[in-house]
């Protein structure tokens, strides 16, 4: 029986399959623990489960000598110091695929969200503006014929790209072995582009001043991957200077983004509290991916969702 932590409690059952071997200490509370939280439950860890908001640091690991088994509750694991956890042959797991329709779909209903203003138009009834039928009132733009470009063709991109061909769009990408050329020349033809790249050090604003100036003037943003992807100075200042016409964030950099900061006031903006995966179905699948990685990961098997090398 091994000491497990869990950072917040999990939708589903999954964590009571875990107690029925393990010893289980769920975070009780509704904001995560901070960090200097986990450092003081870190000696007496053996597994874990967390978060994206917690991040999982060599300063952790170090407290944590007794830890053989990390489980990421997510498919992103930028939060985790992969080589301090790989110095000490501690296993890392992530809950891909189960969580793609999911992120996807949030994808393409931001991109329509933008594309047909629907915050604006909502605002307007209840604001009681809604006086008639108006020719060319809350204009938006068509998806049909529109070209969307994927920028990380990886599950998610991919899934994004298969709702865009439904939608009749012309859809380009840029994966993995992309060219900052084939990035600009996405971001040349692109009406939308949705970010689906992992965040490395590679990634880390690779949405800059200088990209979002090379976008066409009418082009959307829309990124559900990761708040750091995205320069949010740049793109506040892109959005209240015209070079681009809309944007939707479901991550953002830091989360929560705080009230005072330039984008909230930006034009044609929409921003949702990193929501991606929040369906019930997906929600309680990572939780059983979670908790099957973390058993293998004590048992001293391999994981079957480990992250990739
Ligand atoms: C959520 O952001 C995830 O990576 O699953």
């Amino acid at each position: 029986m091994a000491r497990c932590f869990i950072t917040r409690t999990l939708p589903g059952t999954a964590l009571d399959r875990l107690a029925q071997t393990h010893e289980v200490d769920v975070w009780p509370q509704h904001l995560p623990p901070t960090h200097e939280d986990l450092v003081k439950r870190a000696p007496a860890m053996e597994g874990l489960i967390s978060l994206p908001t917690d991040p999982i640091d060599a300063e952790l690991i170090e407290n944590a000598p007794l830890l053989r088994a990390i489980s990421n509750y997510a498919v992103g694991y930028d939060n985790i110091d992969l080589q301090a956890a790989k110095a000490r042959q501690i296993p890392v797991g992530h809950t891909p695929d189960v969580l793609t329709n999911a992120t996807a779909d949030l994808a393409f209903a931001l991109l329509l969200a933008v594309a047909r203003r629907l915050p604006e138009a909502m605002a307007a009834v209840r604001a009681g503006e809604w006086l008639t039928w108006g020719p060319s009132s809350h204009l938006g733009v068509e998806l049909a014929n529109a070209t969307l470009g994927i920028v990380g063709l990886g599950r998610i991109g991919q899934a994004v790209a298969r709702r865009g061909e439904g939608f009749g769009m012309r859809v380009i990408h840029t994966d993995s072995r992309s060219t900052a050329d084939d990035l600009a020349s996405l971001l040349e033809s692109a009406d939308f582009v949705s970010l689906h790249a992992p965040l490395t050090e590679d990634t880390r604003h690779l949405i800059d001043e200088t990209v979002l100036n090379a976008m066409k003037p009418t082009a959307i943003l829309i990124n559900t991957g990761r708040g750091g992807l995205v320069d949010h100075d740049a793109l506040a200042a892109a959005l209240k200077g015209g070079s681009i016409a809309g944007a939707a964030l479901d991550v953002t950099e830091p989360e929560p983004i705080p009230l005072d900061h330039p984008l909230l006031d930006a034009p044609n903006l929409i921003i949702t509290p990193h929501i991606g995966s929040a369906t019930t179905t997906a929600r309680e699948r990572m939780a059983e991916i979670a908790v099957d990685n973390l058993l293998t990961g004590l048992a001293g098997e391999p994981m079957p969702h480990a992250v990739p090398d």
